[in-house]
């Protein structure tokens, strides 16, 4: 629409914050009810580099069971946030959180996940966390699933491979939304919905046993229809528990260039973020789109559909979208190599760009890229809902912590979110990745950090578990009390 002015800034009720996940950060993971969740089997990596968050196996979940520590599986102590929820939030308070994204561990609810009855203990705790929330007026914003699921479900019925689990979703989402209607305003359903296609940590689903991709390709489209259709019933299902709710869908965004200007590398550039998008094509648009069709045909893979599913996904359009966004990639038709350049994405070097000492291309202005392009495709209201570095951090002699490289990062990624704004993209908020220190989701690291806030744990889960400003703590106070105008 023509308007004179073109915007010049964020909104007044920007949504400013951080993000995290229940299985990286609140440990508790047997207090209180709580049911072993898929996350919590997932052995810390041996390679940093290597994305290693699917290699589970019906043999090392049985192994995990065994296992009643948290040595090798380190989300399961995550960094206590279960007994020290108080103090972090006084501290997002202080850094001024209009916002604060984080999920509800599904198995903290129903243990197993097909419980006649939900845990009240799980229930109270979140009503505790957003009390305290409430307190300073930060605004929830609540994952559904963020990479984990009863792993009674896994092992019961393969996760999201078997439709049932849809109806197990969906008690959980109604219990949840029930009892949190005058509590939580922001929904998302499913954490990087695209994760799903890379296996056990999105879909729950053991597909190790598999011996071919097509076969693979096959369980885990499958799993993602079930997904679909259940965020579907599930934006539906929350509307009319409270026609206030914002339900939005969550993908992982990786901005995509050609390698060159060869017809052929655009075209392949272009498949690339087909293949990308077809995740929100659906959420957001409500329908499979047609290139999609091609590709599962060429990998034989047909998706059981139930005859009012077409119809389900045109009703369950979500009310915006919200992505996270680390990096770019680059494809070319002929690559010589299929480096990896992040969890899930793979592609060629940029030469142009710098990377983090995960290999993660750092590249802003392809935040200001993908804003457009989202926007542009989809015109609903957009909610960058993970953004950060990760890197390793030293206490310097004089007992601080002078993080200036995510100060850095940071500020060139809100330069570009603004440049999106005066673009007139419409943008709902910012949480940034990882507030405070938390294990990390590919590797199980705590060496691997986002925070603003230094947790004393070290990779042994060794520490006492203190809390302490970095320096980008009270940078990002100012950021938020100027609304985004003062960087420096
Ligand atoms: C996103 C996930 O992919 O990236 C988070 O939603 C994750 O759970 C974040 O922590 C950063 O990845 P990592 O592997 O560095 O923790």
């Amino acid at each position: 629409m023509y308007k004179e002015q073109a915007p010049t800034g964020f909104k007044p009720d920007f949504l400013w914050g951080g993000a995290t996940a229940a299985n990286q950060l609140e440990g508790g993971w047997n207090l209180d009810g709580k049911g072993l969740t898929t996350a919590e089997v997932v052995k810390k990596a041996t390679d940093r580099k290597v994305f290693s968050m699917s290699d589970v196996s019906k043999e090392s979940i049985k192994e995990a069971i065994a296992d009643k520590s948290d040595t090798n599986y380190p989300k399961r102590r995550g960094v206590d946030f279960y007994h020290h929820y108080k103090e972090d939030i006084a501290l997002f308070a202080e850094m001024g959180f209009k916002s604060y994204r984080m999920s509800i561990a599904w198995p903290r609810i129903f243990p197993n996940g097909d419980d006649a009855e939900p845990n009240e203990k799980g229930l109270a705790f979140y009503d505790d966390v957003f009390d305290e929330l409430a307190k300073y007026d930060i605004e929830p914003v609540v994952t559904l699933s963020h990479y984990e699921m009863p792993l009674h479900l896994t092992q019961k019925q393969n996760g999201w491979a078997s439709r049932s689990t849809i109806d197990d979703f969906l008690k959980y989402t109604e219990t949840v939304f029930k009892r949190y209607r005058d509590k939580v305003h922001y929904w998302l359903t499913f954490n990087e919905i695209n994760s799903t296609t890379f296996g056990f940590i999105g879909s729950g689903s053991v597909d190790t046993d598999l011996s071919t991709t097509d076969e693979k390709l096959q369980l885990r489209y499958q799993a993602l229809h079930h997904q679909f259709v259940a965020s579907a019933l599930a934006v539906k299902q929350g509307h009319e528990i409270n026609s206030e709710f914002e339900i939005g869908s969550m993908l992982a965004r990786t901005q995509t260039y050609p390698a060159t200007p060869n017809p052929e590398d655009v075209r392949a550039a272009q498949d690339a973020d087909q293949a990308n998008l077809f995740y929100t094509d659906v959420q957001v648009r409500g329908e499979y789109p047609e290139y999609m069709n091609r590709f599962f045909n060429e990998h034989y893979i047909v998706l059981q559909m139930a005859p009012d599913d077409e119809q389900i996904l045109r009703e369950g359009k979500v009310d915006f979208l919200s992505f996270s966004y680390y990096m770019s990639t680059v494809t070319s038709n002929q690559p010589a190599g299929d480096d990896s350049v992040g969890n899930m994405t793979f592609g060629e070097k940029n030469p142009y760009l710098e990377t983090s000492d995960w290999g993660w291309q750092i590249d802003p202005i392809g935040l200001r890229i993908s804003l457009n392009t989202l926007w542009d495709r989809y015109r609903v209201p957009l909610f960058i809902v993970e953004n950060g570095l990760g890197a390793v951090d030293q206490i310097s002699e004089d007992g601080q912590i002078h993080d200036q490289y995510r100060i850095d990062y940071l500020r060139k990624h809100i330069e570009q979110m603004a440049e999106a704004v005066k673009d007139g993209v419409d943008l709902m908020g910012y949480t940034m990745w990882g507030p405070i220190d938390i294990i990390s989701a590919s590797t199980s690291e705590m060496s691997k950090r986002y925070g603003f806030i230094y947790v004393d744990q070290d990779d042994e889960g060794n520490g006492t578990l203190k809390r302490l400003k970095k320096d980008s703590f009270n940078w990002y106070k100012k950021v938020i009390a100027s609304n985004g105008i003062d960087l420096n």
